[in-house]
């Protein structure tokens, strides 16, 4: 057959081609375009083609491969646009999505956000503080003398370095930070994690939460904390929420009081967070130590204050029904999912 017929013929064959899928397209490409193709030969052909017709064979070959391209290109262009249409036709918007799942708040941090929302309403405001602290504002500012057991090396995590820091093992650190460089009236609630070295089981943990309050200002009563923290439980378990404070010591405080909420025994897990009491304990309170005013350079005649300190873990534990505190540092999905409605 005459080369030039030969060609006529695939230009031909190019242009009825009938692609219908991605198989027939590949197909296409493979004999036309692959590294097989079947036009590749015919530039071989040009030796045997007369001279004077020489030039007119090499643009006719040519022509072909375009030929060939552009049918490919058309082709593989018009498939991607029909699969496009096709997933567009095939979408039902107004089904209900299949993962509505977008995250949710920590359990610890919804608590923590309603009690700080309680004392907000009051006039407190947020103070934040770091969680390595020197020993002297996390215990000798807070009047905790040296031999005090809760600076032994068994509950207090140290760094190892050389001015012997720590994680702070309560938020009161946040106090004689504060007081250092404000001076009153001071009204704050402090959030934050602590640290204990503590084994870790279903009710204790090396690392919990806590909120501090402080209000220093000139007179300052005990009976002014007691209708704060009657307040603050009411709003955070109900209006008709008892509390019983119950005398304690610690030694930034004096006097110390540790308050318990009424919470009852109305399920097994109540009966066990609360020991069978219906009470439960959750922070500890008290009239700053005037030895810690001092410390801090605030003047203990002009100035008195009441600090406390609640822990979350407990409040969570038992508002939730969870039944053990690791549950709250593993950051298992299926345990976190279950507070996506919550705020
Ligand atoms: N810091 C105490 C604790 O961790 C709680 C507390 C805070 C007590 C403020 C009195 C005043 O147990």
């Amino acid at each position: 057959m005459d080369v030039f017929q030969q060609i006529d013929e695939l230009l031909q064959e190019i242009s009825n081609a009938q692609i219908g899928d991605a198989a027939q397209l590949e197909d296409f490409r493979i004999k036309f375009l692959g590294s097989k193709n079947i036009i590749k030969p015919l530039f071989g052909e040009i030796k045997n083609v007369a001279n004077e017709r020489k030039k007119e064979f090499g643009q006719a070959v040519n022509a072909l491969k375009q030929a060939a391209e552009a049918k490919f290109n058309g082709e593989k262009d018009r498939l991607e646009q029909q699969v496009e249409n096709a997933s567009m036709a095939d979408m039902d918007l107004s089904l209900p999505p299949i993962n509505g799942y977008k995250g949710s708040r920590h359990p610890i941090s919804i608590v923590m956000n309603r009690i700080v929302s309680i004392f907000e309403r009051i006039g407190f405001t947020v103070a934040e503080e770091r969680e390595i602290e020197d020993d002297w504002h996390n215990f000798t500012a807070m009047n905790t003398p040296d031999d005090h057991p809760a600076r032994d090396m068994q509950d207090t995590f140290y760094l190892k370095d050389s001015v012997q820091r720590l994680l702070r093992t309560h938020t009161s650190s946040v106090q004689s930070r504060l007081m250092t460089k404000t001076q009153p009236p001071i009204r704050i609630i402090a959030p934050g994690r602590v640290y204990r070295n503590e084994t870790i089981s279903a009710r204790s943990h090396c690392q919990f939460h806590q909120v501090e309050g402080l209000f220093i200002d000139e007179k300052v009563s005990f009976a002014d904390m007691k209708q704060t923290l009657l307040y603050f439980a009411r709003e955070m378990y109900g209006p008709k929420t008892d509390i019983r404070l119950r005398p304690s010591y610690f030694p930034f405080t004096e006097p110390s009081a540790e308050m318990d909420v009424h919470w009852g025994l109305e399920d097994e897990n109540a009966y066990r967070i609360t020991k069978g009491t219906g009470w439960l304990e959750i922070l500890g309170c008290g009239m700053v130590d005037p030895n810690v005013l001092e410390n801090c350079e605030i003047d203990p005649d002009k100035y008195s204050g009441y600090a406390f300190g609640m822990g979350i873990e407990r409040q969570a534990m038992l508002l939730y029904r969870i039944n053990d505190i690791r549950l709250l540092f593993e950051n298992d999905a299926r345990f976190l999912r279950q507070f996506h409605s919550m705020f």
